[in-house]
């Protein structure tokens, strides 16, 4: 099949145009390489594992934050539109700057700091152990609208990785965990869902949010009338 693939370039601060023939099972990483071999050798993008598992190809398609791994052409309206991530500043055409992410996951100590005794079992529900299979791709923060107005958000990626810190008899911070989740305004939350649509893992980070805001306010943390909500759906 052919497709029109517009592409964008950021040092020309716009949109080029290129026609494609690939096979319906291929996908948008196919599709930037495609056009790195054959057609532009300077178009600069990220990739690792080609396998969903790395979380470094994210980027926006039609609009939507897709890992481009992941994502197949047959799925795609055309003309396939291929732009960086939102809210992360651009290194060069589709590479977007990971540091933010990386600072707010280290601003809210997202590691274990283990008891002194070894408890080995943790029996914990579904929501929490899938929490733990977040790849850090960022598409979640990508699509916070939050982000636009306060920098200071934690952002749901953050957020669904320290909820299994909050959860986990193995931490020995957990109450100190509460209250990082409190001081990176996680009341500013629209709940728009955005971060649980994008999500290439189905993760749910918006439910979280949820959770953890019912945790605090049940510990007096925030108060009920701090949280946002839109309620779109
Ligand atoms: Fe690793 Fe896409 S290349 S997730």
């Amino acid at each position: 099949m052919l497709v029109r693939v517009k592409l964008y370039r950021n040092h020309e601060s716009l949109f080029k145009e290129f026609d494609v023939s690939l096979e319906p099972n291929q996908t948008v990483l196919d599709i930037l390489y495609t056009l790195k071999e054959n057609y532009d050798p300077t178009l600069s993008f990220r990739s690792m594992c080609r396998a969903g598992i790395c979380g470094t190809c994210g980027v926006k398609v039609n609009a939507k934050p897709v890992l481009a791994c992941k994502t197949k052409v047959r799925e795609l309206e055309d003309p396939i539109t291929i732009e960086p991530l939102d809210n992360l500043p651009i290194i060069k055409d589709l590479v977007v700057d990971h540091s933010a992410l990386i600072e707010r996951l280290k601003k809210l100590r997202i590691w274990y700091e283990p008891l002194g005794n070894n408890l080995q079992i943790f029996k914990t529900n579904s929501m929490v152990e899938k929490s733990f299979e977040c790849i850090a791709c960022g598409l979640c923060d990508a699509s916070c609208p939050v982000f636009l107005t306060n920098q200071g958000f934690g952002g749901p990626m953050s957020f669904l990785r320290i909820y299994k810190l909050t959860q986990d008899p193995r931490n020995s911070k957990k109450e100190e965990s509460l209250l990082r989740i409190k001081n990176a305004y996680i009341q500013l939350c629209t709940h728009c869902k955005n971060c649980s649509m994008v999500c290439p893992l189905g993760l749910m980070p918006e439910s979280i949010i949820r959770f953890e805001e019912a945790e605090l306010i049940k510990k007096g943390l925030i108060s009920q009338s701090l949280t946002n909500s839109f309620d779109f759906f």
